[in-house]
């Protein structure tokens, strides 16, 4: 079978969507139009009725209640509600938050906001594979602390925090946890009760539904958290997020969320042997190729490297009519400023540019992972060559 190019291997930047949720999403755009808040009428009813599914599809995965999900326009916003909402809703508490230095930007950037206007943050250093020290985080808890925010997976090296042992040290010291789990729902198992999760923040374009479309979970007891609202308006979504429901994307965002919770198991295992395939015949032809991130504690679709030597900005320029891969997040790639990610874990100034992120996902095939192999290895061999 003839093989579709460029092929597509940048699944932590977003996804497709996939057939099945589009054609859920259809109706919703003509017949079933009605505004969700508008329940007098039957449009409004309908599209309530959607929204509620939704909402129990995005419980359900978590091992959450329906109300405790609000909908929000992605992993950004959400992060944004958490933080800004603990922030302001708890001040007289405490002002201390506790982040690590691998965080998204819609972490960081939100965390060093409130450090300009007054609160403190310790943002945690990690170790060579993405990890924080416990320990350490258990440390730099004190008695003005009132938020734990470190993400679940890391977008760019894939490595997975140890989340269970976070949220028990934030229970046991009656602190706030949020989790951005952008890259890790739909991917791996996450149980907030098992893992003592307050906050999460999940989004829809990373696990094949629509972009524009996401969650935050909010824990409603043991303890019940509380945020102060930082969009006024309607007082949809509890008076967190006002603003008319984006139906279409709800449905959407439910359904991937249904498939993904069926498929996930069966993916992570294909998904692992690939990337595993690919570290293990690059390793082969290029013995100084180095891991970024944790050898096991990582998810399964992510494989990012580093070919010491090799510009990634020439190798994916000589890939791309081939394959559409990534040299770090997408928010990084637009700007020169190297990935605070490989930064964090010590990988130094002259290798970060030879870091290459492969992100496979749902639609990959075997096929698709042999030529990828053959094309990235014959490309290197080429740079070697001409240098
Ligand atoms: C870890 C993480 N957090 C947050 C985001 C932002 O998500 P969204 O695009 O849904 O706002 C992303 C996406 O790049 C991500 O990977």
């Amino acid at each position: 079978m003839e093989i579709k190019r460029p092929i597509y291997m940048d699944y932590h930047a977003t996804t497709p969507v996939d057939p099945r949720v589009l054609e859920t999403m259809l109706p919703y755009f003509s017949d079933l139009f009605g505004n969700a808040g508008s329940i007098d009428h039957l449009f409004g009813a309908t599209a309530a009725d959607a929204v509620k599914k939704a909402r129990d599809q995005s419980a359900h995965i978590l091992n959450a209640h329906s109300d405790e999900i609000i909908f929000t326009s992605g992993a950004t916003e959400s992060n944004n509600i958490a933080i800004l909402g603990v922030a302001k809703q708890y001040a007289e508490k405490g002002d201390h938050i506790i982040t690590c230095a691998t965080e998204h930007k819609a972490v960081l950037d939100t965390c060093k906001y409130l450090q300009k206007i007054g609160k403190t943050v310790t943002f945690l250093p990690v170790d060579q594979y993405g990890l924080i020290d416990v320990a350490q985080l258990e440390s730099a808890i004190t008695d003005r602390t009132i938020l734990i925010t470190i993400m679940s997976a890391n977008n760019e090296i894939g490595t997975i925090a140890p989340i269970k042992e976070i949220g028990k040290i934030a229970h046991d010291n009656r602190v706030i946890f949020h989790t951005d789990a952008a890259q890790a729902v739909g991917h791996f198992m996450i149980d907030i009760e098992a893992m003592n999760i307050d906050l999460l923040s999940f989004s829809g374009h990373k696990i094949y539904g629509p972009k524009g479309i996401g969650g935050l979970y909010i824990r409603r007891r043991n303890p019940k958290v509380k945020l102060t609202p930082i969009i006024f308006g309607g007082g949809q979504e509890k008076g967190l997020r006002s603003g008319t429901l984006n139906v279409p994307g709800i449905v959407g965002f439910g359904k991937a969320l249904a498939i993904a919770e069926k498929e996930m198991k069966d993916e992570d295992e294909r998904f692992r042997k690939w990337t595993l395939e690919m570290f293990d015949a690059f390793k082969e032809l290029f013995p100084s190729l180095l891991l970024n991130g944790h050898p096991t504690k990582r998810l399964a679709h992510n494989l990012n490297v580093c070919f010491p030597g090799i510009e990634s900005k020439a190798l994916i320029h000589l890939l791309k009519d081939d394959l559409a891969i990534s040299s770090g997040s997408a928010c990084t790639t637009t700007s020169v400023e190297p990935s605070h990610v490989l930064r964090a874990i010590g990988v130094p100034e002259d290798l970060i540019h030879s870091a290459i992120r492969f992100g496979i996902g749902r639609f990959n095939t075997k096929e698709e992972i042999k030529f990828v192999v053959e094309r990235v290895t014959s490309s290197i061999n080429k740079l070697i060559n001409i240098r």
